[in-house]
């Protein structure tokens, strides 16, 4: 099989959005607890946070951190969680016993040290505009008030300064604590925005579009969101989880498709309530939590009892999973002219690229080495990338290529990144794509065995290797292996 890449520094999507290379920290399962903080461990720093978790997450090259929920902000009071007196409370979302020994002065102590920006969700299912303010008023404003100096006694001096806001957690969602209508949820939306904006004008305000694009409301949802909330938020929420359905791995391996078509729809949906309302803004999309998550297996044993950090959804990644978590980021990429901001879901333990052991060491799972190189190599210019390659059939997502791909470029050094899967589970596929310099790294990540999985014992059985390429006659080329991700770097 052969694949062609046409690429131009000319035809330029947007430029790489460093925000593209969010994760999410939730108060659920071992995330937090165990997780990114366990005092007591052999790498504990002074406040508490595990020392290996932390250089992993530099390592990870994480820019963003979407905080504290998730279905557990629904339900949060997030003055539980400062100060000295910290109550144990029942966290309904998960059904797990919250002890709030971390709150919000510890996690952005935390998102100090991992050098990442903080994107804070208010609760709007249990709670209101009200709410909303008072949090604001104690982790962005700088003194001289009731809550901030609060703040202050509490030992933070500084407002924590955090720009970026999510407007609640998928409020379309039955299971959420608090669920509400597009109606309901767009006026409180559109009111706590408005609240926001007279506190702080400069917020980035995210509006809760639909949990998933499966949802029996979605689009409706977004344009009714967006009607009421429009001239008051910045962007909207996108969220989707994959999985292997009926060990279907050709439908699996094209995930990316969906997620084209989802963000597609999602702009298309916002730009006609856009037109509608005559505005020349543009909407943005947050697509805030993304990943591979074997969902099915959470909801055949959900949690039954009432446990302080339980281990729940530790999913083990294998190849397979690695190269879809790839290729979505190709797809989010992509999209950068309007993905302003993405997380994947979650950091630590719950569907995470990082696993721990309580007491013991971190390792990375095999979805932690795409995240890593994407983040690392994608620089400058996102270019529009037309692929020719040959088609295969999949059950749930019709034809789709059986190679996908995407380019970066800084026109300042000339070098160019090309980021490609081979989604084909039998026959290799040789990759040619016009260019001119040489390859200065090139990486796969594949096995002979697509469900080999990293673990405790055996921390880097799934590693990305050197991949064979090289520029000659005007072109690059290299074969990608079958069930691949591969990153190319010509400069
Ligand atoms: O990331 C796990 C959960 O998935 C989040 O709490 C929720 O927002 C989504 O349904």
């Amino acid at each position: 099989l052969r694949a062609d890449l046409t690429i131009s520094p000319d035809f330029v999507i947007a430029p790489v959005r460093r925000r593209t290379f969010g994760s999410f920290v939730e108060h659920m399962g071992r995330c937090v607890y165990t997780g990114i903080h366990e005092p007591g461990h052999p790498t504990a720093d002074e406040d508490g946070f595990r020392g290996d978790v932390l250089a992993l997450t530099r390592e990870l090259g994480v820019t963003l951190v979407r905080y504290p929920g998730g279905n557990f902000v629904s339900g949060y009071r997030w003055e539980d969680g400062v100060g000295q007196d910290r109550p144990v409370r029942r966290d309904l979302a998960w059904r797990s016993l919250e002890t709030n020994e971390v709150g919000i002065d510890e996690f952005a102590r935390w998102a100090r040290k991992a050098d990442v920006e903080i994107m804070y969700a208010v609760n709007l299912g249990t709670r209101g505009v009200a709410e909303a303010l008072d949090v604001h008023e104690y982790v962005n404003h700088p003194g001289g008030t009731h809550l901030s100096d609060l703040r202050r006694t509490n030992g933070t001096e500084d407002p924590h300064g955090i720009r970026l806001w999510c407007l609640g957690n998928e409020l379309d969602g039955p299971w959420q604590t608090g669920h509400k209508t597009a109606h309901e949820y767009g006026r409180l939306a559109a009111e706590t925005a408005r609240a926001l904006r007279q506190a702080e004008p400069g917020l980035e305000l995210v509006a809760c579009g639909s949990s998933h694009s499966g949802m029996p409301t979605f689009g409706e949802w977004e344009a009714t969101v967006l009607e009421l909330a429009y001239d008051q938020v910045d962007h909207i929420s996108c969220h989707a989880y994959y999985e292997p359905l009926d060990g279907d791995d050709g439908s699996f391996l094209a995930s990316a498709v969906d997620m084209d078509h989802f963000i597609d729809s999602v702009v298309a949906t916002a730009d006609a309530v856009g037109a509608r309302l005559r505005s020349p803004k543009r909407i943005g999309l947050s697509f805030d939590e993304w990943n591979v998550w074997y969902l099915s297996r959470f909801h055949a044993a959900p949690p039954t009892q009432w446990r302080v950090a339980p281990p729940l959804i530790e999913d083990t990644y294998d190849v397979t999973d690695a190269v879809v978590v790839g290729n979505l980021l190709i797809s989010l990429l992509r999209h950068s002219d309007r993905v302003v901001a993405a997380c994947q879901a979650q950091l630590v333990n719950v569907i995470a690229p990082i696993r721990t052991e309580p007491g013991g060491p971190a390792w990375r799972q095999t979805t932690f080495h795409p995240f890593a190189l994407t983040s690392r190599l994608a620089r400058g210019h996102v270019l529009r990338t037309e692929v020719t390659s040959p088609v295969y059939s999949t059950a749930r997502h019709g034809d789709v290529p059986v190679v996908d791909a995407v380019a970066t470029h800084v026109p300042a050094t000339g070098e160019t990144v090309v980021f490609a899967v081979n989604r084909h589970r039998s026959e290799p596929v040789e990759l040619c794509v016009p260019v001119t310099g040489t390859v200065t790294e090139a990486w796969a990540l594949h096995d002979a065995d697509p469900s080999a999985a990293n673990s405790r014992e055996h921390p880097d059985r799934v590693v990305p290797r050197p991949q064979p390429a090289a520029v000659a006659d005007g072109a690059l080329r290299t074969v990608l292996a079958p069930v691949s991700w591969n990153a190319i770097r010509v400069a």
